[in-house]
């Protein structure tokens, strides 16, 4: 299974990636994580990438482009692979499928999460992530779990992501408006590659579409 996570900030595509990488035992490689990573760490790239990141702006193309290719070398992505977050241009989206053609493979499937722009808002608002283990939480509206100011998992404390204020939230949904949904496009026109996700209902209701439309049960 070679799957693309496709969809505006929030839509859910980390929760519901990490859910279907579980249930299929494919590795998920989601290039936000791999950036803030680099960021934490205070590597080149990620100094890099920090500025973009910060304004709520696309990483340049060549950049994701690289992170995705290592990515899919290492030897654990052979039988299928789960993309978050990439490809967001079409110029990436050339990247990949010349980065794939190269392999001897391509994708299966394209999913694209659809979601109104308000509640997309409202789950950004709502969205605290562990300082130190990473866990991705929702202030009480995602139907699974109370969370508190300390990540359940760890204890360690919940904070706001960066690029969730919400005048940040504003840019990202323009720059998906403008850069990244012209992608519906270029994969509709390969026939059921793209298909598409009502991703509003609880995290188990959405699971359950999601691995419906994949023919995963
Ligand atoms: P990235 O980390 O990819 O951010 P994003 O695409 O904006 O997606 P999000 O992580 O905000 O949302 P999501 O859809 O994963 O939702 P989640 O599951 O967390 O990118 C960040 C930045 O990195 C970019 O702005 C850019 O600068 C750079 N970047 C990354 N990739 C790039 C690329 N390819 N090219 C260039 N630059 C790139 O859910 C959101 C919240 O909702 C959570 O709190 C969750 O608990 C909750 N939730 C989930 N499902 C539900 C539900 N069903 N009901 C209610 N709440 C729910």
């Amino acid at each position: 299974m070679n799957v693309v996570l496709l969809g505006p900030p929030g839509a859910g595509k980390g929760t519901q990636g990490d859910l279907l990488s579980e249930r299929c035992g494919v590795p998920k490689y989601a290039t936000g994580d791999i950036l803030r990573e680099a960021v934490r760490r205070g590597t080149r790239l990620g100094r890099e990438a920090q500025r973009y990141m910060e304004q709520g702006e696309l990483v340049p193309d060549e950049v994701v482009l690289g992170l995705v290719r290592e990515a899919l070398a290492s030897g654990e992505a052979q039988d299928g692979f789960i993309l978050d977050g990439f490809p967001r241009t079409v110029a990436q989206a050339e990247g990949l499928e010349a980065l794939l053609e190269a392999r001897g493979t391509a994708l299966d499937a394209v999913v694209f999460f659809s979601v109104p722009e308000d509640e997309l808002v409202q789950r950004l608002s709502s969205r605290r992530v562990c300082g130190d283990c990473g866990a991705v939480y929702s202030v009480g509206s995602d139907g699974r779990r109370d969370v508190g100011s300390r990540c359940p998992a760890c204890g360690a404390k919940l904070e706001l992501r960066d690029d969730d204020r919400p005048e940040t939230v504003r840019v990202r949904l323009r720059v998906y408006r403008e850069k990244t949904e012209a992608l519906l496009g270029w994969y509709g026109r390969h026939e059921e590659m793209l298909r598409e996700l009502d991703a509003v209902g609880t995290v188990e209701e959405v699971q359950k579409k999601l691995l419906n439309l994949l023919d995963c049960t």
